[in-house]
């Protein structure tokens, strides 16, 4: 089970990977785009704040060839970029070619159980439906990755499903309940994912209540003196 933010942005993964949560970052042309840099300076910031982050990267060429150079290039530059490859049949033939490399891929913008069996067939280390942009259209992006996971997993298949095009909270707790591997999410739904009313009310009235301790204030450099609790246990 793995978070993934869907940045390029130094700030929001540095905000991000403070929180200790967070595995990797997915990108595309689109959260590229935003940052007003190049691809490599973008890899290369992400790499800055936490040189452990996984990075997903996207082919921009429309043929399999020039996708297998971009995928190739991509892979020699950091053994942490998983190159994306479009769910198309020159990209089904990209990753079949980049299987045989070792590379790892995420077959992405899938929308459908077939297109999911495709990329599995062909090789592919993840697929990526996009959930938001099904529910976008009145369809159901919940019900298309239970249905993946569930052929994944009558077939054995080695292909994990990383969950893409996130809008709520809600939606993420669904998705890892219907077996995802990796779901990766914008900021906000990340940050909205672990703040609960009633832990803030809950922590100011721990607060409060500490107020009436002895020696509240000072409790924990008393714990700090060397010895303090061995003495106790004694
Ligand atoms: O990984 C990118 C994907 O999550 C895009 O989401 O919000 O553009 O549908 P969105």
């Amino acid at each position: 089970m793995q978070i993934f933010l869907d940045t390029a942005n130094r700030e929001e993964i540095a905000r991000g990977v403070a929180t200790g949560v967070v595995a990797g970052v997915t990108t595309n042309p689109t959260i590229i785009s935003r940052e007003n840099k190049p691809l490599v300076e973008c890899v290369r910031a992400v790499l800055d704040v936490d040189p452990t982050l996984i990075v997903l990267v996207e082919v921009i060429s429309d043929r399999a060839a020039g996708m297998v150079e971009e995928a190739r290039k991509l892979a020699a530059s950091s053994e942490n970029i998983v190159v994306k490859i479009p769910m198309t049949a020159e990209g089904l033939a990209a990753v079949k070619c980049l299987r045989r490399d070792g590379i790892r891929t995420t077959v992405t913008l899938v929308f459908s159980v077939n297109q999911a069996i495709a990329a599995s067939c062909a090789g592919a280390s993840y697929v990526a439906p996009f959930v938001g942009r099904l529910d976008d259209i009145n369809a159901d992006g919940l019900r298309l990755v239970r249905e993946i996971k569930a052929l994944f997993k009558v077939q054995n298949a080695a292909t994990g499903v990383l969950a893409a095009s996130i809008r709520t909270p809600q939606s993420v707790a669904d998705l890892f309940a219907a077996g995802c591997d990796i779901v990766t999410m914008p900021e906000k739904v990340l940050h909205a994912m672990f703040r609960h009313p009633l832990t803030d009310a809950g922590l100011r009235a721990f607060m409060e209540d500490w107020r009436k301790v002895p020696g509240g204030e000072n409790a924990f450099a008393a714990l700090h003196r060397k010895g303090q609790l061995a003495q106790c246990q004694s």
